[in-house]
This record gives C-alpha cells, sequence and structure tokens, in this order.
C-alpha cells in the first residue's frame, strides 16, 4: 500500500502553502510574544530578559535601529513609536548602508538590530561594528540560538515560531509587538507616561491578538478583489505617519511574490511626480488609519481619484467617510492608531498572496529570493 501523506503538506497544517497558514498564525505569534512581558493588571511592562545597568535605560540618548527587507520597515514603526512613547531620538538605518557610513554615535548609543533569521550578513556586520566602537547591541530575532542572539549583548526574541515563507509576515508583526513593548519600557522607566496612558496602551496591546483574528475575516473580501486585480502592472500604496510605513511593507510583499510592480508613497508626496503614473485604472491601496491625519489623507486620495485611479481604501470598521472617496473599502476593527499596523498589514499579507496565487506564482518560493541573505 502507498504512503498518500506528504510531509510538507502535514507541516503547512492544511493551508497551501506556509504563507497562509504564518499570516494565519499572527494571533497566537502575538499573544507569545506578550506572553509575561506585561502584568496581568496592564500597568507595567516587564522586560526580564535585558540585563541592562543600572541606570542605562535613563541614559540612553540616541538609538540607532539597523535591519535589512522586512526588518527594517518594523524599524520604521519602530522608530516613530519610541520617539513618541519615550523622546529618545531615534535613526533608522539598512544594514548594507549602515555599515560603510559611519555613522555618529554618542558612547550612550544603543544600537538595536532587527532580524527574523539572526543571521543576516548586513545585519550581522552592523551589529560587530557597533560593538568594536564599544556601543551596547540589543538583537530583536526570531531565532533563539541565531548568532544575533549570541553576539547582541542583549535580546529581545519574538516568539512567532518558524517562519518558512520567504515573504516575512508573522516575524513582522512580533517585531512590532517587541518594539511597542520595549518603546513602552523606555517611557514607563524614564517617566514619560502617566499610568493611565500606559495602561490605555496596553490594554491596547493586549487586544491586539483578537484584533488579528477578526482582520484575518477579511480574507474572502481580499481574495475577490485580489483575483480582479492580479493582471495589474503598476501599484501604488499610499499613507501618512505610520500608515506611510505600512505601506512600504504592503508594496514589498507585492513586489516579492506577485511580482507586480509596487511602489509606496507617502501621501502628501505624491503631487511631486509620482502623480504623473497616476492614470485611468491604475489601482492605489490607500490607508487612512492615523486619526490625526485623515483629512489629509482623504484629500490625497481625492488627488488620485481625479485621475482615474482605482482605489482600495483601508480604514477602521464604522467609519462611514471614507467610502464616499473610494471605489472599495478594507475596514479592519478598531485599535489606537498608534498600534494601527498590526491592524493594516494583514489585510496587505493577504492582498500580495491571493494576486501571487491568483498569477500562479510559487508563493513560499518567490523566484531571485532568499529566506535569510548570509552573504552580502
Ligand atoms: C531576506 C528575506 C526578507 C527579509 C530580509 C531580512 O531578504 O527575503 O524577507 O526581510 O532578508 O531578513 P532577517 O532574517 O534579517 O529579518
Amino acid at each position: 500500500y502507498a504512503v498518500t501523506w506528504d510531509a510538507v503538506a502535514a507541516e503547512r497544517g492544511g493551508y497551501p502553502h506556509f504563507m497562509l497558514k504564518e499570516i494565519h498564525e499572527q494571533p497566537k505569534a502575538i499573544r507569545d510574544t506578550l506572553l509575561g512581558r506585561v502584568s496581568p493588571d496592564l500597568s507595567r511592562v516587564t522586560l526580564s530578559e535585558l540585563k541592562w545597568p543600572e541606570g542605562f535605560v535613563k541614559e540612553i540618548d540616541r538609538i540607532h535601529i539597523v535591519a535589512c527587507g522586512t526588518a527594517w520597515h518594523a524599524g520604521l514603526v519602530g522608530k516613530a513609536v519610541i520617539e513618541q512613547l519615550s523622546g529618545i531620538p531615534v535613526e533608522v538605518d539598512i544594514a548594507s548602508e549602515y555599515r560603510y557610513r559611519d555613522p555618529i554615535q554618542t558612547p550612550n548609543t544603543l544600537v538595536i538590530v532587527i532580524s527574523q533569521s539572526g543571521e543576516t550578513a548586513d545585519t550581522l556586520a552592523a551589529l560587530r561594528e557597533a560593538k568594536r566602537r564599544g556601543r551596547r547591541v540589543l538583537a530583536i530575532t526570531n531565532v533563539v540560538g541565531s548568532s544575533a542572539a549570541r553576539e547582541a549583548d542583549d535580546v529581545l526574541v519574538t516568539w512567532a515560531g518558524p517562519e518558512i515563507a520567504v515573504a516575512s509576515t508573522k516575524a513582522y508583526t512580533t517585531q512590532l509587538v517587541a518594539l511597542y513593548l520595549l518603546a513602552l519600557y523606555f517611557a514607563q522607566e524614564r517617566g514619560r507616561v502617566s499610568q493611565d496612558e500606559l495602561h490605555a496602551i496596553l490594554k491596547g496591546i493586549d487586544g491586539l491578538p483578537q484584533v488579528a483574528e477578526q482582520v484575518l475575516d477579511t480574507a474572502p473580501q481580499i481574495e475577490r478583489f485580489a483575483k480582479d486585480w492580479a493582471h495589474a502592472s503598476d501599484t501604488f500604496f499610499i499613507g501618512r505617519g505610520l500608515d506611510f510605513s505600512v505601506a512600504l511593507e504592503g508594496a514589498l510583499k507585492l513586489k516579492e511574490i506577485s511580482y507586480i510592480h509596487a511602489e509606496a508613497y507617502a501621501a502628501g508626496e505624491l503631487k511631486h511626480g509620482t502623480l504623473a503614473l497616476i492614470t485611468d485604472g491604475v489601482p492605489v491601496i490607500a490607508l487612512a488609519m492615523q486619526d490625526a491625519l485623515y483629512e489629509k489623507t482623504v484629500s490625497n486620495i481625492k488627488e488620485v481619484t481625479a485621475r482615474g485611479a482605482f482605489v482600495l481604501g483601508m480604514t477602521w470598521v464604522g467609519d462611514e467617510e471614507l467610502q464616499k472617496s473610494v471605489d472599495q473599502v478594507i475596514y479592519v476593527p478598531h485599535t489606537l492608531p498608534l498600534l494601527a499596523p498590526i491592524a493594516a498589514v494583514i489585510p496587505l499579507q493577504l492582498l500580495a498572496y491571493y494576486a501571487a496565487v491568483a498569477r500562479g506564482n510559487d508563493v513560499d518560493k518567490p523566484r531571485n529570493l532568499a529566506k535569510s541573505v548570509t552573504v552580502e
């Protein structure tokens, strides 16, 4: 009798691709990354794995975040969140740039490297260079025994579990969770947040697994949209503030696996050139999740619809306005605008996934890409 099961299919747990499985694992991955790091009464962040010397947190005067690819996109969100909550100035660099640019560091600069695998050559080179200069390095990684974890002074592990698909999904959302916790930890230790504010944000963070769960319900809508739209050759992702960082990640996902050309633009920057590329029927994905920037974003959306773009908008459940300015809307469950990247990225991951499937691509192993780039 023949063996009919296939080990890979079994590993995929019933999903047709690892990427889809990993997208669906995000609620659990987020929950696992939060575990033990937030007090049960949602009043404190405890990062007991950080063995920072007494007083170190108060003395940090600058942070450099260094990473590649999707991890760099997580770093962009990290910068905004750390600056907003803790007041520490943050720079974010692509590792292959950072290692050769002679960055200005102070003795109290904390260098944070973010790497799912912990083995990316450029990121490790940046880590080693920072250490050579005497900086303290924190690694945010998904692999406990990785080179980054071994060589950094401190490690914050993202508990996403093994990520097999080349296109990173659950690693990104858990990197964001780690960065939110770190930003809040800095704010808490440096006395930058009131207990009420801390509690409100921790309550939002605690609700993220459920938000992620509910966002996954958008999958059938996204699948239909992706099928209609998979023939496109160029697309644009626009947003402001944190939405722009998410737009970058959404565009990268689409390029990586569907091979559709995608560009992310800060919504207000479109008119400085790119608007020339918006013609009849060009798909634009527009994120309007930042309440404080909402009106501005809607005006930018009108700039593209006036030129014939087909706009897929994204906003919070309950928003009645956006539908008046766009062709279709994806509604995601409400959380704090600060935490919007976690809710907003999931439909974009699904969009890339279903577009790649519609085009018959090898979703888990896209052409020319490697899961981990261990050469320069
Ligand atoms: C490769 C992968 C990307 C990933 C990047 C950084 O290019 O294809 O998905 O974001 O490396 O990987 P790391 O393991 O350092 O996060």
